[in-house]
């Protein structure tokens, strides 16, 4: 750990998940403001990043990259193909790490773009970054190598957990945690009009129904706990929990969020290939 510090980094595109790991990397003392350099499209947002972070900041990518050793892509898919056009000849000059969260944009083509001066990893976190509980997979590119992943996996880190997969996996992350804060923001809306469908006040149902995911997901993560075995626990012969449990399985829980998970990456495998 600590590889981070010292290293000149420029964050292109300091959106949201781009401020995420801005405001992750400042919480954890990972980075200093005066190594930041972060971009924006609009001046007001630029201004917004300087006050808050006491970074810099300019709209100019390729002045940004020149600053930099690590760059983060951070703009939306969309816009990354101009931005790399911007910054392709300083990319030129020497070797940095730049990694990528643009969703459905393969490695090889942001190396065509950069040359083979550039080490790149791809990552896909997901928008529990803005709380620092962000589930991250990272992909290495063909120049990258294990030095480059343990930055990745510092800068990330300083948001959440991070897993390395083969790039071809990426649409099964994106079909997963990529895109599964919104199946559990359903899960957590339908447990609370539960409760007050039964009576409670929407406040009190929201309150718990959240507490319950959460600290559900965190008695998993601490004790390593398979959750079947959880769930076994908290199921009382005769009782409450296995008679709703009978409820789930007859409704198809577990085959709904299989599909769902798979008809994401299905959706991802085809975004894929319009990006690139
Ligand atoms: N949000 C998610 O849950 C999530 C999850 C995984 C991966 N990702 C990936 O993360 C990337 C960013 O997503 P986001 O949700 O953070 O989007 P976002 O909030 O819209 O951020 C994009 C940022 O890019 C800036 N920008 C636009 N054009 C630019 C340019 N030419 N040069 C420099 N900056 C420019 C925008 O500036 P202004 O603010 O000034 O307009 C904005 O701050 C995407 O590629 C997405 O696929 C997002």
């Amino acid at each position: 750990m600590d590889m981070l510090r010292g290293t000149k980094i420029a964050i292109l595109g300091t959106g949201n998940i781009g401020g995420a790991l801005l405001g992750g990397l400042l919480k954890a003392s990972l980075a200093e403001s005066k190594d930041i350099t972060a971009t924006c499209a609009t001046e007001d947002h630029l201004a917004e990043i300087s006050q808050r972070f006491g970074v810099r900041t300019t709209q100019d990518n390729r002045a940004a990259v020149e600053t930099g050793d690590l760059v983060l892509l951070c703009v939306k898919p969309v816009t990354l193909p101009l931005v790399l056009e911007e910054i392709r000849e300083v990319a030129a000059q020497r070797q940095r790490l730049y990694i990528s969260v643009a969703a459905g944009i393969q490695i090889r083509s942001i190396e065509q773009r950069l040359g083979p001066q550039a080490a790149v990893i791809r990552a896909m976190p997901n928008i529990p970054a803005l709380v620092d509980a962000a589930a991250t997979a990272i992909a290495f590119g063909q120049h990258a190598r294990d030095e480059h992943g343990a930055l990745a996996e510092e800068v990330f880190g300083a948001v959440g957990t991070v897993c390395r997969v083969q790039e071809s996996l990426m649409d099964a992350v994106t079909g997963l945690s990529g895109s599964g804060p919104a199946y559990i923001y359903m899960v957590i809306e339908a447990l609370t009009d539960g409760g007050v469908k039964m009576g409670l006040s929407r406040q009190t149902a929201l309150r718990l129904a959240t507490q319950t995911v959460l600290g559900s997901a965190k008695l998993v993560q601490e004790t390593g706990v398979h959750p079947a075995v959880l769930k076994d626990q908290v199921t009382t012969p005769g009782g409450t929990a296995i008679a709703a449990v009978h409820e789930l399985e007859s409704g198809g829980l577990r085959p709904m969020l299989i599909n769902a998970v798979v008809t994401a990456t299905r959706r991802s495998q085809e975004l894929s290939q319009l990006g690139g």
